[in-house]
Parts: structure tokens; sequence; C-alpha cells
């Protein structure tokens, strides 16, 4: 049984930051009541940024917090475009939507151009073919904490096992992992004060942030012109797909996607799931007791249970109508992937985390259409081998502590979880 929602229908307000640092169940019961009584809901813009360089405020969003009105969106791009921009509700300057977020806010001809390119090296041929360096990277990293008896899960292990993976992938040597690794958080901090020094703009600090990756990216750029090699930068520099070469901005804005998008979700996914298995622990025992026929139903009820990524944006291209709610041309509509991994039409019992689900038609990868995860095949594996190797090496692990959480509405961010083992 849940208990009735704290907050009221009308107490519920999506763009206060207060509202995501509730208790999960309170945002958990308010989103349920949204579901069930308001389905598309509007609400006013939040000002993220302080900052005399935020742009104006703007005129408000749809909340979509239904599974089936969610995969009729993701399914209609020329409907509902990702063009004005995917990861932002407030309406950034093009220019800073292309830079920071690349082909997740771009549509057709454009986005199927930019997604090729990439798209071999995530299929799941090559990402069954890359498991062994993946096993490698999760070997490392067990390695360097087996014997302490605890530590930080997040800044010891679901933080630098997704960084080493993607980062070896581009071709990022390990001397700037650091620097890969403070910049990427500030891009996706959602504005959490933490990573935003007193008395500096913010809207400068994410400048700086992408200023320092695009420079590595020039400068790798510039050493695999005259070096190829077999990782992803060669393959950015060296493509050419009708007849085009991605002009430099492309570059850079492709090197910053890929490098955020990889970090934060699979490192989330991670601790949420260490915290998942803790709290129960008669689903850990069946993982523990088979963790390959586990682990293939498990790893997307942890994505569902985690949904590390909360929201996507979309605008609206035409007059159309959504769940009997006429919507006009360039309103936005926020898809609520959270509250559609709970949806009670879909999943029997959402609430219950249950790694025997089948099937489990969960959003946290975003729903089927062209902007579906580049990386789930990617996420799937490292989540699978790390669960699977913690299990063996460290069995009792368990997070001993709450997780400081970020503060966020964007990222269902963890920024530290302390634990602990025996081994
Ligand atoms: C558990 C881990 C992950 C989660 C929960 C996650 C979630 C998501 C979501 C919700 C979207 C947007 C879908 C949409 O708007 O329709 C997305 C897109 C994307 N993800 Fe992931 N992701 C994860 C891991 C990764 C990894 C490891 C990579 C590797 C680089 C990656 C790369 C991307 C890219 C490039 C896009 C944009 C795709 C496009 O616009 O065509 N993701 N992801």
């Amino acid at each position: 049984m849940h208990p009735e929602s704290v907050l009221g229908l009308d107490q519920i307000d999506l763009s206060d930051l207060a509202f995501w640092e509730r208790p999960q169940a309170e945002r958990e019961d308010a989103f349920r009541l949204l579901r069930n009584e308001r389905p598309l809901a509007f609400f006013d813009e939040p000002s993220v940024l302080d900052s005399p360089l935020a742009p104006p405020h703007g005129p408000g969003y749809w909340a979509v917090t239904r599974h089936a009105d969610i995969a009729e969106i993701s399914r209609n791009p020329e409907i509902y475009c990702s063009g004005k921009g995917a990861v932002s509700i407030i309406d950034l300057a093009p220019a800073t939507v292309e830079y920071f977020t690349g082909m997740v806010s771009t549509d057709n001809p454009r986005h199927a151009r930019l997604r090729r390119i990439v798209s071999s090296a995530f299929t799941p041929l090559r990402v069954k073919s890359i498991e062994q360096s993946i096993e490698e990277v999760v070997d490392r990293v067990i390695g360097r904490v087996s014997g302490t008896g605890g530590c930080d899960f997040v800044a010891e292990i679901a933080a630098p096992f997704p960084l080493e993976i993607i980062c070896a992938m581009m071709g990022v040597p390990a001397s700037q992992y650091d620097m890969v690794f403070r910049c990427s958080n500030i891009i996706l901090s959602g504005g959490d004060p933490e990573y935003f020094p007193d008395g500096i703009d913010p809207v400068l600090v994410y400048a700086e942030a992408g200023r320092e990756l695009t420079e590595l990216m020039n400068e790798l750029g510039r050493d695999r012109t005259d070096h190829p090699r077999d990782d992803l930068i060669t393959a950015l520099i060296t493509t050419n797909i009708d007849g085009e070469a991605l002009t430099r901005a492309e570059l850079a804005s492709f090197f910053i996607m890929l490098l955020t998008a990889g970090n934060e979700t699979t490192r989330n996914a991670l601790s949420h799931g260490l915290v998942a298995l803790t709290e129960h622990p008669e689903q850990r025992a069946l993982w523990l007791a088979d963790p390959t026929t586990i682990g293939a139903t498990g790893v997307d009820e942890i994505v569902r249970w985690a949904s590390p990524v909360n929201w996507m944006r979309r605008t609206v291209t035409g007059d159309t109508v959504l769940g009997g709610q006429e919507l006009h041309e360039g309103e936005k509509v926020v898809l609520f992937y959270n509250s559609a991994n709970r949806d009670e039409t879909v999943f029997d019992d959402p609430f219950r985390f249950d790694v025997r689900r089948h099937p489990n038609p969960h959003l946290g990868f975003g729903a089927s259409g062209p902007h579906f995860c580049l990386g789930a095949h990617l996420a799937r594996c490292e989540i699978d081998v790390m669960i699977r190797e913690l299990l063996k090496r460290l069995p009792d692990i368990e997070a001993t502590g709450e997780p400081t959480r970020l503060r966020s509405s964007f990222i269902n961010g963890i920024k530290s979880l302390p634990c602990r083992y025996s081994d």
C-alpha cells in the first residue's frame, strides 16, 4: 500500500528545486497523483541559474507523466521536436544548445546524419567485443578498494568505472580523466551549488568547463590527424558523410555529449542499484545465486528503479492534441521518465524492486524513437559486469548510510554513498 500524497495536487511544483529535495517516497506519491489526476500538468519555468547572463524567463511547460503519452511523443518527432533543446526546460541560446548537447537537441535530417557517425561504436556486437576490456576496468576498480573494508561507493567505484570506459573508447589519455570528470560534473550539475564556487557567475563556470573539454578535443584531434588509431576521436575527425566532414563546433559538441552522457548516467544507475540491493536483501540473494540469469532482467530493473535521467524536453511543432489536452505550436512538453517508470497501468506493483521483472518496458533510456539512448547496450553491459563482479568479490557489500543526493531535477544523481564490505 502506498500512503496518500503529503502534497495536494496544487501544491506540487516540479520547477521548484525544493520539490526534488523531498524524500523519494514523497516525490513518487506526487507523481502518482499527477498521473492519475492531471497527467498533463502546466508549470511555470524554473529559475535555474542565478546569473545576469542567464536567458529570460520562458512561458512555462507541460509536464507529461504517463507512460503512454511519453511513448506517443517520442514516436512522433515531427510533431514534438528536439531541435529547440532537449535537456533544458529554459530556452538557451542556439549556440549554447548545440555546444553542450549536440545531437540530442537536433532533428532529422541532421540528427540521423550525426547519429550515423557514432552509432557503429555502440551496437550490441561492438559492445560484446569490448566486454573483456570492461571486465578489466571492473577488475582494476574493485582491486583498488578490496581489503579496505569500506569506501565512498560513488567516488571509488561508480564514478571512475564508466569514466574510464568512455574515455578509453574515445581515446582520452588517463592523465586527463580527472579533468574530464570535473568538467562533466559541472555540465550535468543542474546548478548544484557544490560545483559552482561562490562569487563566480555560474554561466562562466559552465563555459569554462566546455572550453577545457574543447581544448582537449582539439589537442587529441590534431594528434589523430597525423596518427590515426582505433578510437572514437579518430572516427569523428575522419568521418565524411555525404561528402561532408564534421565542423569544428560539431566535433567539440560530440565530444562533450559522449563524455557527459556516458558518465553520470551509468554512475547513478550503479549507486541507486547498490542502495536497492541493500534495502532488498532477498533480491540481492537471487542475484548472488544466479548472476547470469538474474543479470539479464535485473539490470533493466535497476535502470527502471533508478531512472537516472528524470526527464527530456520536446517542443510542439504544430497544434495537436495529446491525452485529450490541446497543445499549440511552440509549447514545451517535458517527458518525466521517472514517472512513466512507476506507471501502474504498465507495471505490476511498480513500487516493488523486482530483479526478475519481465517484461520490463521501462523508459529509463527514453522511449522508442530516434533519440532512444545510443549507449543503452553499453550501459547494460557495464552495469551487468560491475554488479556481477561486486557480488562475486565483495559479496556482502552494502550501503551504510543515506546517499548525498545531487540538487537537480534533471539527473537523479547521488554524489556520495558510504559502503562497507568484509573483504
Ligand atoms: C544507465 C545509463 C544510461 C541512461 C539511464 C541513459 C538515458 C538516456 C536517455 C533518457 C536519453 C534520451 C532519450 C530520448 O530523449 O528519447 C539518452 C540519450 C543518449 N544517451 Fe544515454 N543513458 C545511459 C547511458 C549512456 C551511455 C553509457 C552512453 C554512451 C556514450 C549514452 C549516450 C547517449 C546519447 C549519445 C544519447 C543521445 C541520443 C540521440 O539523441 O540520438 N548513454 N540516454
